[in-house]
Formats: structure tokens, sequence, C-alpha cells
């Protein structure tokens, strides 16, 4: 039931909303527990210190950054799920194993806390979650089953996609999170452009891109947290983002195994593309569990038209 926004009247659960969409059980087992996991992290931004690393609270204990407990909340939290059979985490640097009990297990790869750094600032952060079948954490981004983010914003939301659509779900008073908007697409023209990077060190072919843009009336959207930049993008439905290859750095910042691969499957799933300037996201071979990629993600036009303008830079 909808009301005229397309909005969900009637209050789904996650957990509901996974069984009526027959998704696997133990991925709904997996799924769940994340969602539990981010309200210990919700927690831990709301109350805790800004968690320097090192730093004592008031009572002389050590202090945890926020982002090294984040990791550590959800890597206990799959352990213990018996789903799953390995995890790589962005704030670590090797894959960790764990004996899952059931046959019908997972691979996990996170960002813990993406946008740390926007904390102390207060802006909006996020967890990414990208997830495999079986024990394959390397492979390539098309490999996922399931793709999901939680962005802690002034509310909190939850979206994801097990390869049949994307879900958005919000936290309510009771921390549960209630289906608002099924099957997110993007589907507009632009309007809005999300651009990463130093302007100075854009190439010749990605300044172009931008000016274009501009000339479009493209509104600059950029919060500097690619959890909400994106979200903004599958909410209202058009937009790029853009972290494109800098001059001085050809593989650009953002990571593909945590983040650019769980984001270009649900940008994709929602009808919008996601492209290194040459070719999908989600079809390039990671080489090491810390590649980086450039990236152009959101509306399906403005990412082709970028690849026309970069695709032939050398880099
Ligand atoms: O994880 C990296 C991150 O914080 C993303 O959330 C964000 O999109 C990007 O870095 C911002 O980078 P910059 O500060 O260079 O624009
Ligand atoms: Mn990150």
């Amino acid at each position: 039931m909808t009301d005229e926004r397309g909005t969900t009247k009637f209050q789904v659960d996650l957990r509901r909303h996974l069984r009526e969409c027959n998704v696997e059980r133990n991925l709904t087992r997996l799924i769940c527990e994340i969602a539990d996991a981010s309200k210990y992290i919700i927690n831990s931004i709301r109350t805790g210190d800004l968690g320097v690393a090192g730093t004592s609270n008031l009572y002389g204990e050590k202090q945890l950054a926020l982002d090294v407990l984040a990791d550590r909340i959800l890597e206990k939290r799959l352990k213990y799920s018996g789903v799953v059979a390995s995890v790589i985490s962005e704030e670590q640097d090797e894959i960790i194993s764990f004996e899952p009990e059931h046959s019908e297990c997972y691979s996990v790869a996170y960002d813990p806390l993406d946008g740390s750094s926007l904390v102390d600032v207060n802006l909006a952060i996020g967890t990414i979650i990208s997830i495999c079948k079986g024990d394959a954490l390397l492979g390539k981004g098309r490999d996922q089953v399931a793709a999901m983010y939680i962005l802690y914003g002034p509310r909190t939301t939850l979206m994801y996609s097990t390869g049949n659509g994307v879900h958005e779900f919000g936290m309510n008073q009771l921390m549960e999170y209630t289906l608002v908007k099924e099957n997110i697409t993007i589907d507009g023209d632009t309007g809005i452009y999300s651009p990463g990077g130093q302007r100075n060190l854009y190439t010749e072919g990605v300044e172009r891109y931008v000016r274009l843009l501009e000339e479009q009336g493209c509104k600059l959207r950029y919060s500097g947290g690619f959890v909400p930049d994106i979200n903004q993008i599958l909410v209202k439905g058009k937009g790029i983002f853009l972290y494109p290859h800098l001059k001085g750095k050809p593989e650009g910042k953002l990571r593909l195994l945590y983040e650019l691969n769980p984001m270009a499957f649900l940008v994709e799933q929602a009808g919008g593309a996601a492209s290194d300037g040459r070719m999908p996201i989600l079809d390039i071979e990671p080489e090491t569990i810390d590649a980086c990629a450039p990236v152009f993600m959101g509306s399906k036009k403005e990412v082709a038209l970028a690849q026309e303008l970069v695709a032939n830079e050398t880099r």
C-alpha cells in the first residue's frame, strides 16, 4: 500500500521484506545481522567520544576510534552469525576466515565506517557492505550476490539489493528498519553532480566533463561522504557522482572491494551505471584487496558522456 509519493504506508520490516522477496534463508539471516550490528554502531556514533585512537575517556580508559569500534562490532557479529565463511574489512589488511555452521555460506567485504573523518564536523557517514557467495572475496563485483549500506544522517537509512531491485528502509522509533520505498530507480536527467577530488588535479577530459555538467545547469551537491552522496542519487533518482583519475593519482581514491563494487551493484540494480571511465566497475578484476579505481556513477546518460570524454585519456 503506497501514498502519492510511492512511499509505503504500512510498516513492513526488513526481515519480512526479505522473506517476501524469497531471499535465501542464510542470506536473510546475514543481512538482518548486519542491520542489527548497525544499531550498536549508531549508538557509538551518537554517544561515543570522537574517538581519536589512543585517547582516554573520562575514566582514563583507552578509547577506540569510531571506525575501529565499528569494525569490531561488525566482525564479531559476522563471525557468530554462523553463515559467514570469510570477511575483509577496510580497517584490516588481510582476509579473516571463520568456520561457518552452514555449507550455504557467504563472504563479506565491508567498510565499517566510511567517511569517518566527517564525524567531528557532524556530517553524514555510513557502513558499506558487499556480499559474495561461498568463500570468494577477490572476484569481480559482478560476482556479488547482494550489497547494502546504512547511512547515519539526521535519520538512519538502510538500502539493500539482493539482485532483485533496490529497496530503501528507514529506522523507526523502536530502532527497527521499516520499508520506505521498493524498487528505487535512477531514471531522471542529471540535475545534480557530486565531484570528488581536487579540481586542479583534474585531467583535461574530466575538466571538460564537469564544465559541460555546469553549462547544463547541474547543481553542485557534494557532501564529502560517499554513502550520503550515493544515497542522494538513489533517492532523488538522478545525478552523477565522480571521483575521477587525477593527475599523479591515476587510480583515484575509492576502493573497489569495500566501496565501489557494492555501490556499483546498487546503482546498476536501480537502472543506473557505474564506470571507471572505460569499463563497468563491476567488470574490473581487482588485483589486490586494496585496489582503487576512478569512478563515474549515477544516471546512465551522464556516465556514457563521461566515458566519451575520458576513455582515451592516458593514465
Ligand atoms: O572513504 C573515502 C571518502 O571519505 C568517501 O566517503 C568520500 O567520497 C571521499 O573519501 C571524499 O574524498 P575527498 O575528501 O578527497 O573529496
Ligand atoms: Mn571508506
